[in-house]
């Protein structure tokens, strides 16, 4: 059975609705395909070489990705290194007004492991600016949600169908 891995951190609630949509609809457009999604700090190595494609979903922090989300990639870069060259994946970062250069980070690191980007980065805004939003409880728009779900389940049906 092929497997799609969601590898999520979320501090006020954005990022995980968005990782949820994309596992629903990975699931609803491909019933026989595995979509695992996990926290990032749950992630190990083991889990990352035991997947066939990769989402990559994380809040951007002080221009950067969360640091969990980056303590998920130094616990496994190594352990994959060589070992997952070619595979599909795809990133979503949920931000405040900007999102680029979590965006850079990721794909900086899935350079490194080789693996193949099948959609553009999905950035969804939250507008959120005050220190009092920012640390708000964020609620994901439909529009978003349904961006989020439009990649899952197109990374879901490409694995399926082998077209990479
Ligand atoms: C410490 C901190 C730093 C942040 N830095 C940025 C930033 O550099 N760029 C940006 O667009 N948003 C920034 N934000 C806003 C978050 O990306 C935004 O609130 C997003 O919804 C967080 O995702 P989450 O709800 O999954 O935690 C920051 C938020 C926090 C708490």
């Amino acid at each position: 059975m092929k497997t799609l891995l969601i590898v999520h951190h979320t501090m006020t609630g954005g990022t995980a609705q968005m990782a949820r949509a994309a596992h629903d609809a990975a699931v609803a457009a491909e019933p026989a395909l595995c979509v695992r999604l996990l926290r990032a700090d749950e992630g190990q190595p083991a889990d990352v070489l035991a997947a066939d494609g990769y989402l990559f979903a994380t809040p951007e922090n002080l221009a950067a990705m969360a640091g969990l989300m980056k303590d998920f990639f130094d616990r496994c870069y190594y352990a994959a290194l060589e070992c997952i060259g070619g595979r599909p994946y795809a990133t979503m970062v949920c931000a405040g007004s900007d999102g680029a250069n979590a965006v850079r980070q990721i794909e900086r690191i899935a350079t490194g492991w080789r693996l193949k980007a099948v959609a553009p980065a999905l950035i969804v805004c939250t507008r959120a600016q005050t220190p009092e939003a920012i640390l708000a409880p964020k609620t994901i728009g439909a529009e978003d949600l349904a961006r989020c779900g439009e990649l899952g389940a197109a990374l879901a049906s490409g694995l399926m169908l082998g077209l990479w």
